[in-house]
């Protein structure tokens, strides 16, 4: 009964089960790992490895409650193997049929059987050197949890994503897999880069950034996405601490607030992230399943990888701004492609929102309307006539605007669009976050203060967090029950609408609540005085402002994305626009 209580803990699903086996075969200094499912693991689960075996003695006790080898010195804080405590193989054997087969090199082989628990015979096995544990009818006799389990498709994947995070944790090891009869996986040992790039994303190698960086004793290695290579889900986050896998909220969050800002709140970065920690400072005996540590300083793991991923985006960042005029591309160009490494670039539709206009081999005329007289009598976009040499400008030069939205500009090498409200809402955030950083953000006093009437508990949240918003130009005091008296705002704001702003600053202001620090959540608030700040879609511009828009973006550090992690412009190459007319 101890053990089914054990087992509860352990053993929640196949996938539980098998971790728990290839952490022993890995612990036991096995080279090569076979694995076979059938039905998704509920069927059969078979794990063979070519490890140090066990003699028989060895093995039954390993099939004993709390009976471990990997405490030498009963030291549990300086654990370096994935087990230590001895309770996997009594709660797998007590909620299945499991057969333990052994041998130790120079030995004769040896096989144990046991049914939900009880001994159910055991003799001489022909095997080679090394360990197989086979776990069949998981479950069986515990309808309760059985009921539990998913389809045999829910439960593969789930044990598919239990080998893919034990690979990446030890690129060294052979592994292979087999479902229901199929070779699934077949890794020969490797670099960690190429095994995260065989089992993450190819893409990753074109599309990805390395991290590696050390602070206070904590190195933290690895890859992770573009901002602009995103998943809906965040599924694709493998996160390993001194090689164990984990799932930590800390580390996620401390992922998360990386790409605040860079990315679309409910949009995921792909990342496998190594993090070594002295063992002293990290304590992995905090869940029975042992996918949790706790650490003694979080704050300095959270500070490390929040910070050391941000400095490498933001390297990233600048390194495409100055490699924008690559050779001709043959699709649409976006600026969230010349983020990346510099082959031919092809948007991604998977993983990230692209232009509807991702391929022009695909454009075909879809309206057959007439072709003059649809033409408006004003017309709604202005053009500057193509006389003046183009200047080598990235962005190049600006001849017109379409739909009172967007920018058209002629460069060397081609045509680009840009989205005028998502490139200078980006513009405005930075100009804000380099003021700040720089120590005083430039504020424009109004001549006469303005009266803002607003809800009684939204005056409040705004007196509260008065000092932080002055420290970001925004001067503001209390001025009745249910108003409030601005003095100042950003300069980079020019004349916003001061009611919506201060509502929408309310209502940030009370999501977000005590839970992030101040420097985050000042972070998110001058997002959003920066979104009420640009230059809305629908504003016509003149070409001297579309031009400085222009310089402007060519000159500040991530600029190429909004900040939702959009593009923010596009560009069409000259001999793209040839084919679109069938000369090439
Ligand atoms: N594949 C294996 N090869 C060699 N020894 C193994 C293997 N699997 C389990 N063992 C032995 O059985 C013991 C019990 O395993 P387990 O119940 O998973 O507990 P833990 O891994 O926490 O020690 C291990 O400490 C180890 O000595
Ligand atoms: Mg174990």
């Amino acid at each position: 009964m101890i053990d089914r209580i054990a087992a509860g803990e352990v053993v929640e699903r196949p996938a539980s089960a098998l971790k728990e086996l290839i952490e022993n075969a890995l612990d036991a200094g096995a080279a090569n790992i076979a694995v076979r499912l059938s039905g998704g693991g509920i069927g059969l689960i078979e794990v063979t490895d070519d490890g140090c075996g066990m003699s028989p003695e060895e093995m039954r006790l390993a099939l004993e409650r709390h009976a471990t080898s990997k405490l030498p010195n009963d030291s549990i804080d300086q654990v370096t193997s994935f087990g230590f405590r001895g309770e996997a193989l009594p709660s797998i054997a007590s909620v299945s049929h499991l057969t333990l087969e052994s041998r130790e090199r120079g030995a004769d082989g040896w096989r144990i059987d046991v049914d939900h628990g009880q001994a159910a015979g055991e003799g001489p096995a022909a095997l080679p050197p090394g360990t197989r544990v086979r776990i069949e009818d998981l479950f069986g006799k515990v309808p309760a949890r059985r009921k539990f389990l998913r389809s045999s498709r829910g439960e593969y994947a789930a044990c598919l994503d239990a080998v893919k995070r034990l690979a990446i944790a030890r690129s060294d090891v052979a592994f292979a897999l087999e479902h229901d009869g199929r070779r699934v996986l077949s890794l020969q040992p490797s670099s960690p880069p190429q095994r995260v790039a065989a089992l993450l994303a190819a893409e990753l190698e074109r599309h990805g950034v390395g991290i590696d960086c050390v602070r206070d004793g904590l190195h933290l290695t690895g890859v992770v996405s573009l901002p602009t290579f995103n998943r809906g889900m965040a599924d694709q986050q493998y996160l390993f601490v001194n090689s164990r896998p984990v799932k930590d909220r800390l580390l996620v969050g401390a992922l998360r607030a990386a790409y605040r800002d860079l990315i679309a709140r409910d949009r995921h970065p792909i990342a496998a992230l190594f993090l070594e920690v002295p063992l002293e400072d990290v304590d992995v005996n905090v869940h029975p399943a042992k996918t949790e540590v706790r650490f003694r300083d979080p704050a300095a793991a959270r500070g490390l990888i929040a910070g050391g991923i941000r400095v490498a985006l933001d390297a990233e960042s600048h390194r495409s701004a100055a490699r924008e005029q690559a050779a001709a591309p043959v699709v649409w160009t976006t600026s969230e492609d010349a983020q990346d490494l510099g082959e031919i670039r092809v948007p991604q539709p998977n993983f990230a929102e692209v232009p509807a206009f991702a391929g022009a081999t695909s454009y075909s005329v879809r309206e057959q309307r007439p072709l003059f007289n649809t033409v408006p009598a004003e017309p709604a976009a202005r053009a500057e006539p193509a006389v003046e040499p183009v200047p080598s400008f990235p962005l190049g030069v600006a001849r017109g605007q379409v739909a009172a939205t967007y920018i058209v500009a002629e460069a060397e090498d081609g045509l680009v669009i840009v989205d005028q409200h998502a490139a200078h809402e980006r513009l405005v955030l930075e100009r804000l976050r380099a003021g700040r950083s720089g120590g005083s953000v430039p504020r424009q006093d109004l001549l006469i203060p303005e009266i803002v009437e607003l809800d009684e508990p939204d005056c409040d949240r705004l007196v509260g967090a008065a000092a932080d918003l002055c420290g970001l130009g925004l001067e503001m005091e209390r001025f009745g029950p249910t108003t409030m008296l601005v003095r100042s705002v950003p300069a980079a704001l020019g004349s916003p609408d001061l009611r919506k702003l201060l509502t929408d600053l309310a209502a940030e202001i009370a999501e977000l609540g005590s839970a992030l620090s101040l420097q985050e959540r000042l972070d998110h608030v001058e997002a959003t005085i920066a979104c009420h700040g640009s230059v809305r879609a629908g504003r016509v511009l003149s070409v001297a402002e579309m031009n400085a828009l222009l310089r402007e973006m060519e000159r500040t550090p991530r600029s190429g994305q909004c900040n939702h992690g959009r593009p923010t412009w596009v560009k069409l190459a000259h001999g793209d626009i040839e084919k679109l007319f069938g000369r090439r």
